[in-house]
């Protein structure tokens, strides 16, 4: 390793621009193993959702150069008719993820063969609360309804894969900021911030994902949920969301490839990387930094049945420790 690296690499784990802007992704990035990507998917089917633009479009894009079948999920018909039309062999599904019917009958029209991976990437930050046709705010019902139902009706079609299953949940370092809180996660009531809804949605995804993967390894399933964090993106979607933050930082932030590399590391690696984690640049993290901001079995539990409410599933929270892990979601 460089001098020049030897010295950076810590300094980039200690300061937030240095490790998610661009930056972070040069220095770590000569350390990843190519054998983890020297794969070939050809006969898999891979589903990624937000696949129209920015990161889940890059993800799109690689996967299929490994030779993936992608399944690019978009709202905009045009808009997927188009993204779909630059990316190999892909095939596009319309569904607006915030109507918990449209994704309903996408989970129907999806589950007929095997799944290798589900990438839950759709998001967006909104200035003000939009209510959706079953009541829910909008980004809530898209960034954990819609995820919590695709999850449990696809989970069987992801056992079935030839390689481990994979379920991939693209949160934020943003999550880093909030304790989960149901309310300020619902968000239908008080004054709409929709900067913290997104990072309580956020948090509240990487809960499912240990979540979830308690409950594979419950029932013996061979499917592994992980979380990730994609550092600061150039995408449309922070362009629009956080223009004060897009202006300011727009020369440190990565290339959408970049920042979807965790997420096509953690659906095409042999093996699947370690489960129930966080990660940033192929690296699990831990999932709490500010302090006051640490969950528990309890808090999991509460948003599970929160979840199961609103959508009608009537599974019961899945509880203990994922394998390997210490109790409260925290990276060994
Ligand atoms: N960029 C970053 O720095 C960054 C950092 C941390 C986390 N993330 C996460 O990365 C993910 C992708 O974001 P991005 O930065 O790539 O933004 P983006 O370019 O705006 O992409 C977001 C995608 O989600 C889709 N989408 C939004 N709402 C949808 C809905 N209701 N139904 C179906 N699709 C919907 C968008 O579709 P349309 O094209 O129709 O709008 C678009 O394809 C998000 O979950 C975001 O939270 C991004």
């Amino acid at each position: 390793m460089g001098f020049f690296r030897k010295l950076m690499l810590p300094l980039a784990e200690l300061s937030v621009v240095g490790s998610y802007g661009r930056g972070g992704y040069r220095l770590r990035s000569p350390d990843f193993d190519p054998a983890d990507l020297a794969v070939d998917l050809r006969g898999e089917r891979h589903v990624v959702t937000g696949a129209t633009s920015g990161l889940g479009l890059a993800a799109a894009h690689a996967l299929s150069a490994l030779g993936a079948t992608v399944v690019m999920v978009g709202r905009d018909a045009e808009k997927l008719a188009r993204a779909v039309e630059g990316v190999p062999g892909a095939v596009g599904e319309r569904c607006d993820l915030s109507d918990l019917e449209e994704v309903g009958a996408l989970a129907a029209r999806l589950g007929k063969q095997p799944l290798a991976s589900l990438v839950h990437n759709a998001g967006f930050i909104v200035p003000e609360r939009r209510l959706t046709r079953q009541g829910h705010e909008s980004a809530f019902a898209t960034h954990v309804l819609a995820p919590f139902v695709l999850s449990h009706r696809l989970m069987d079609r992801l056992a079935q894969a030839p390689r481990t299953g994979r379920l991939v949940w693209v949160s934020s370092g943003g999550m880093y900021s909030q304790k989960l809180d149901l309310a300020k996660a619902e968000a239908l009531h008080g004054t709409y911030d929709g900067v913290r809804a997104y990072a309580q949605h956020k948090r509240a995804q990487v809960l499912l994902s240990e979540s979830f993967q308690r409950l594979f390894e419950a029932r013996g399933l061979g499917v592994a949920s992980n979380a990730m964090h994609p550092g600061w993106v150039d995408t449309p979607g922070v362009e629009v969301g956080l223009p004060r933050f897009y202006r300011r930082m727009k020369r440190w932030l990565r290339t959408p490839e970049a920042g979807a590399d965790t997420i096509v590391w953690l659906c095409a690696r042999p093996t699947p990387p370690a489960a129930g984690r966080f990660y940033l640049d192929r690296k699990a993290r831990r999932t709490e930094i500010v302090p006051g901001t640490r969950h528990d079995d309890g808090d999991r539990a509460r948003l599970w049945e929160l979840c199961a409410r609103l959508t009608g599933i009537d599974v019961a929270a899945p509880r203990g420790r994922v394998r390997g892990r210490g109790p409260c979601g925290r990276s060994p």
